[in-house]
């Protein structure tokens, strides 16, 4: 594919400082619309979507759900950066939006349409924001979209990378970049969060709650392997979050098979702690970890913790994955709506971005996913753009834009 700019023939992969700057993330189908307001020529030499070879450009088609609050901010952002790798790249992306929300909810009495998930099924993955809305009880928008999508499309994975940045401020003093990168595996199918159980006597003095966790052996086994096995790609250093002194059958369980899989990986060095000591640990410590792998709740806690203590929930992403690739897998931000900044232009756009380099990753685009990366850590770093979580004044657009100019000029991934 050639684009035609200013009468220079230029290869849309090929993406000089300058190109990159004027393009600032436009994608095909936005070039078309915007580019005339800022002054530019262009023309599409072949609109067929082919590469120089007149091969056509892989396409990944994605099922997008923006939801509600800042998700409907910081996707179009993320989506700008992951058009802008596809250019550089020499792939595209057919987003498709899906207006499920607790808007839809409040309109509807449904998050989504009752064959949502069969419309979801054909896609390449999914990309979310987040859903959640003060006059919509948590529970009926977790259990309405979220939880039926991991369950049903089995993302039985959820991994929560952490990393300190440069330019990025911790709470924690004293630690640079390099030293803080883990990651955590956080069961994502069963365990704490299940629907067995049930209220008894409601509103009275008798009031009976209960409620069941779940902890099957095929599902902690297969989320500890993918745990090991991680870790067997990085450092080699596995730690497991239990609570096996006050939690009596279901954590003892856990412990028992991580240590049976413990054989099996002698070259993987291993640690475990109670939760709450963990959580210590992860302030006090962070650079003991590498891989660290929980249950669905206890995961749930650590992948908040890990990214405040380096800095912003802003900029923490997160990846469900359907490693057998029998079904979509799903690519969301760490954080969630958040009502109290919604509305306001200045929402942090990396936590999604980041997401979308894992998707990139989990499709085989990998220099994308690299690059991806590398604009936001050299944007952290070397720009003057940042939005107020991480101490500056910049919107949510100027850090995508930034970012997405960013991936033009990457040149050597390391
Ligand atoms: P939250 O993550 O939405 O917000 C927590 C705090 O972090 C707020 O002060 C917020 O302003 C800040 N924050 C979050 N993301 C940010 C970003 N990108 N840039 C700058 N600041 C950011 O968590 P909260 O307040 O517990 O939940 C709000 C709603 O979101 C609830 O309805 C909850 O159920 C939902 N939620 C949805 C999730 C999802 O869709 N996966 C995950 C977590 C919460
Ligand atoms: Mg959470």
């Amino acid at each position: 594919m050639f684009l035609w700019l200013r009468g220079q023939a230029r290869s849309a992969t090929w993406t000089p400082r300058w190109l990159a700057a004027k393009l600032e993330g436009l994608t095909y189908d936005t070039l078309p619309r915007i580019a005339p307001l800022q002054g530019l020529r262009y023309s599409f030499a072949r609109k067929s979507r082919k590469d120089r070879s007149g091969t056509p450009l892989k396409t990944f088609k994605i099922a997008v759900i923006a939801g509600d609050g800042i998700g409907k901010e910081v996707v179009p952002e993320a989506i700008r950066v992951l058009d802008a790798a596809g250019l550089r790249f020499g792939f595209r992306f057919e987003w498709h939006a899906f207006d499920w929300s607790c808007q839809t909810y409040l309109n509807t009495g449904k998050m989504m349409p009752t064959d949502g998930l069969d419309q979801l099924r054909p896609f390449d993955s999914i990309f979310l924001g987040a859903v959640g809305h003060p006059d919509v009880p948590d529970h009926i928008s977790l259990w309405g979209l979220l939880i039926p999508i991991r369950r049903t499309f089995r993302q039985y994975i959820n991994l929560r990378p952490v990393r300190l940045f440069e330019g990025i401020e911790s709470p924690l003093k004293n630690w640079k970049p390099g030293q803080i990168d883990f990651i955590i595996v956080r069961e994502n199918n069963e365990g704490e969060y299940s629907q067995i159980g049930g209220r008894l006597y409601e509103g009275t003095e008798e009031e009976i709650v209960i409620q069941q966790s779940v902890f099957t052996r095929r599902g902690v086994t297969r989320v500890l392997g993918f745990a090991f096995n991680l870790a067997r790609k990085r450092n080699k250093h596995l730690t497991s979050a239990t609570k096996s002194n006050g939690i009596i059958h279901t954590m003892p369980f856990w412990d028992e098979c991580f240590q049976a899989m413990r054989g099996e990986y002698p070259d993987v060095r291993t640690d475990q702690y109670h939760i709450d000591i963990l959580t210590a640990h992860f302030v006090r410590h962070p650079d003991w970890f590498d891989v660290v792998v929980g249950s669905n709740l206890f995961g749930d806690i650590l992948s908040d913790l890990g990214p405040a203590v380096v800095g912003s929930i802003g900029i923490a992403p997160s990846a469900n994955l359907n490693p057998e690739r029998e079904y979509p897998s799903m690519f969301e931000p760490v954080h969630g709506s958040a009502p109290d900044i919604a509305g306001k232009g200045i929402a942090n756009p990396i936590g999604q971005t980041w997401s979308g380099a894992l998707m990139l990753r989990h499709l085989g685009a990998l220099e994308a996913a690299d690059a991806v990366e590398k604009a936001i850590s050299v944007t952290l770093a070397e720009a003057n753009v940042r939005t107020p979580d991480i101490g500056g004044n910049a919107s949510t657009q100027d850090m995508g834009q930034a970012i997405a100019v960013e991936i033009g000029r990457v040149k050597q991934i390391k």
